[in-house]
């Protein structure tokens, strides 16, 4: 439970965690307002958005962080407001993230298409917010910008030196992100409309007032559009802008750059040189003030900066960080850390010095440089490691309302399905954990009330291993090394368990991507690596249709398709069908690299080593952790793209290399060839040794199961099988819809779609 509404008007009905559970239909716009000690503004501040959207279907959600009377107010308000306020009201100890936090808890809370985020004081008029989705219709954008600075505009509520703190922040803030900021002349506003799902909250890690910047900095490839206004002045209460404010967006600034391990390791970097100096400074007072012989001394003094450099790590670096160990215990393996640090120093420079030969300035910097990498893995890693989440705030993802998963580690592949409250029994329960012999016996033992199977390499938890057992639900156990590699995680294994789920469920999982014309999907089955991929991209570049799935879709067998959202893998030939400009320069050029190992080349080499005895496995595992596969969602790929949930199959293709022209399959070839390509798409290790496991049980044969789906579901549909030696399908393929339009004669091809536009390539 994370809040509940408050339209009663009693502060006391307020639970701290609550999923409001309504069921009229959902506003178009949700206004958040982040609110601390606003007491005295609330209610003209609720009359006038009242009255500004007489005509929107809205909700208010207020997100407060006060301890005067806000909340009484706002729930006095509520009762005769024109909308529907609700309040989500944060304890103390609640409030992280300040302001930022605050209002993604508001769009988390949210309920509307449009989510308008909007300051509590009345410096930003109410008024201007239908302006604001006037702007985004016209512009097609994802998020709107009010803006203070547009051409001429200033604040002129602003006082001289206020107004110069906002001006550098600004250009602060450009001159780091001249690309992502391109056009947007006020990142820091307070004040914006974005469409709810173009944001990925949980990518977000808000700290204070630039909640703007943070959404713009994280989030890639949004439709950024802006409208001026006038800064007003504050109606009632005081200011929270503060130095502290301006510190925390310093920092926000550089962690966005760098990323945050890099802008930790700086962090971690600059505590040691103030360690260093503190140390110079302990040293001399015990030698020269207290009288310490100068050995005592220096390991005296040794012990004064670690003890200084713990205290600044703790509070300045890792202070986000949830506490696993207590703070004895990190002090102590800091201490413990530091000392060895210093005893490791002698023996290495001995190494660099007379054995490597190298000077012996350059080893010194050399032993501290790499001592300070050692340390810092150590402490990041290690002593403020990051806490175990309780299950509650695992990963849950709910597909089509068919089969909910519950994930102690993000799976990226199903983030499209992602839900935002714990789900209470989940069909398939992925946890990490060490695969013990003792728990194996004992499930053994249980043999008759649970099935249960294990594919372990052996590596303990630095191999691939997984253990999973079947009762009422699905639980998996995966090896600690599948956390660093959660693509491996989803594709090769959640995603087989799936596959089999979903027969259970009367629907097929099949290996083929779907766009939809019109009403009339078509299913595009090929084997792995064929082109499917760059087909669905460049069909959707240059026709009217919209998207469905592009790897696997699921089939029911009336021939239904809902739509399977997993982010497009781009390898190497596909590199070309996608418009790159839209990624960014860093992403352009890894994509170069990541491409290549994870193309066709680099797949069939894993088959290759499969077929001897290494730990496959484990190896892909590594290798996609260590470099991760390009993977992006379809909206990056094709600005503007349609997406529909689910279509009506018109037609099945088939795309094969080699030869060219086309022929119709009969009713059973096309099953056949379906299912093939799907065992084809499912190959790689562990799955041929858990399948048999996933489809079998309880009397049942999936395999046969999923047959009938696939027979029943491409009944009486048309099925053409499309060759190619030039990968021209994108081009055949709306033909073929074409003429699969009962009423046409097959000879016919309708130019109906829009003709192929030529293709943006690099
Ligand atoms: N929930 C919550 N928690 N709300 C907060 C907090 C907090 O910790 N701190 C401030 N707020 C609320 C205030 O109650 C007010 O509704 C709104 O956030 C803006 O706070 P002000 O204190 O009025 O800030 P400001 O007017 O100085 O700053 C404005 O301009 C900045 C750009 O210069 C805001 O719009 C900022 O967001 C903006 O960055
Ligand atoms: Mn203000």
């Amino acid at each position: 439970m994370r809040h509940e509404d408050l339209l009663t008007g009693s502060a006391e009905d307020i639970s701290p965690t609550g999923i409001r559970q309504r069921t009229e239909a959902a506003p178009l716009l949700t206004v958040v307002v982040p609110t601390r000690n606003e007491a005295g503004n609330v209610r003209v501040l609720v009359d006038r958005i009242g009255r500004a959207l007489r005509a929107v279907p809205a909700e208010i959600v207020f997100v407060d962080d006060s301890s005067d009377e806000t909340v009484a107010e706002v729930g006095a308000v509520a009762a005769t407001a024109h909308h529907d306020v609700s309040v989500v009201h944060r304890a103390p100890e609640r409030r992280v993230g300040g302001l930022g936090g605050a209002v993604v808890e508001g769009i988390r809370a949210a309920r509307g298409e449009w989510v308008c985020v909007i300051d509590g004081d009345l410096q930003h008029p109410p008024e201007v917010i239908p302006r604001l989705l006037d702007r985004a219709k016209e512009a097609a954008a994802d998020i709107v910008v009010a803006s203070r600075y547009t051409e001429h505009e200033s604040v002129t509520a602003f006082s001289r030196a206020r107004a110069l703190i906002s001006r550098s922040g600004t250009g602060l803030a450009h001159v780091l992100f001249p690309v992502r900021l391109h056009g947007v002349t006020d990142p820091l506003s307070g004040f914006f409309l974005v469409r709810r799902t173009a944001v990925d909250l949980d990518r977000l890690r808000p700290r204070g007032f630039k909640i703007l910047f943070e959404i713009l900095g994280r989030t890639p490839g949004l439709r950024i559009a802006e409208v001026p206004f006038e800064f007003g002045v504050r109606h009632a209460g005081e200011s929270k802008a503060s130095f502290r404010e301006g510190l925390r967006y310093v920092a926000q600034l550089c962690e966005l750059r760098v990323g945050e391990r890099a802008w930790n390791f700086g962090r971690f970097g600059a505590v040691g040189v103030s360690g260093l100096l503190v140390n110079v400074v302990a040293f001399a007072l015990f030698v020269r003030l207290l009288g310490v012989h100068y050995l005592a001394a220096a390991a005296l003094a040794t012990q004064v900066s670690t003890l200084w450099n713990f205290v600044l790590t703790e509070a300045w670096i890792f202070s986000a960080r949830s506490r696993r160990r207590s703070a004895a215990a990190r002090a102590g393996m800091f201490l413990v850390m530091n000392n060895a640090a210093l005893v490791v120093r002698a023996p290495m420079l001995i190494v660099l010095v007379a054995a490597l030969g190298l000077n012996d300035q350059l080893s010194n910097v050399l032993s501290l440089a790499a001592l300070t990498v050692v340390r810092f893995g150590v402490a990041d890693r290690w002593i403020w490691s990051k806490e175990r989440p309780a299950e509650a705030t695992w990963h849950g993802y709910d597909i089509h309302g068919l089969v909910t998963v519950a994930s102690e580690v993000a799976l990226p592949e199903l983030e499209r399905f992602r839900v935002h409250h714990a789900i209470a029994r989940p069909t398939v329960r992925v946890r990490i954990g060490t695969l013990s012999r003792v728990q194996s016996a004992l499930v053994a033992e249980l043999a008759f009330l649970v099935r249960h199977t294990r594919y372990d390499e052996g590596l303990g938890r630095y191999g691939f291993g997984i253990d999973i057992t079947v009762g009422k639900s699905i639980h998996v156990v995966a090896s600690p090394l599948l956390r660093r590699s959660p693509h491996v995680l989803y594709t090769n294994v959640v995603e087989a368990i799936l596959r089999w789920t979903f027969v259970k469920k009367g629907y097929a999982l099949v290996h083929g991507a779907c766009i939809s014309f019109d009403d009339r999907a078509v299913l595009v089955t090929a084997k792995t690596d064929t082109g499917k991929t760059t087909t669905i991209l460049r069909t959707l570049d240059s026709h009217r249709c919209s998207f469905l799935s592009d790897d696997l879709t699921l089939l029911a067998p009336d021939g239904r398709v809902l739509t399977y959202p997993k982010p497009l893998t781009i390898s190497n030939h596909t590199v070309r069908a996608v418009n790159t400009p839209l990624l960014s320069r860093r992403e352009r050029f890894f994509l170069r690299y990541q491409s290549r190992l994870h193309s066709r080349t680099g797949r069939r080499f894993a088959f290759l080593l499969a077929k001897t005895h290494l730990p496959i496995a484990t190896i892909n595992a590594v290798v996609q952790a260590l470099v991760p596969p390009p993977k992006y969602h379809v909206e990056r790929l094709v600005p503007g793209v349609e997406k529909a949930e689910e279509g009506r199959l018109a037609a099945l293709v088939v795309i094969e290399r080699g030869g060219d022209g086309h022929a119709r399959l009969e009713h059973h070839e096309a099953v056949d060839i379906l299912l093939s390509n799907c065992d084809d798409a499912f190959g790689f290790p562990p799955y041929p040794s858990i399948a048999p496991f996933l489809h079998s049980g309880n009397g049942r044969d999936l395999r046969a199961e999923e047959r009938s789906i696939v027979t029943r579901a491409l009944e009486a549909l048309p099925a053409t099988m499309l060759k190619s030696t030039t990968m021209d399908w994108s081009q055949r393929l709306p033909a073929v819809v074409n003429r699969s339009l009962p009423y046409e004669s097959p000879e016919e091809t309708l130019p109906i779609l829009a003709p192929a536009l030529p293709l943006a390539i690099d």
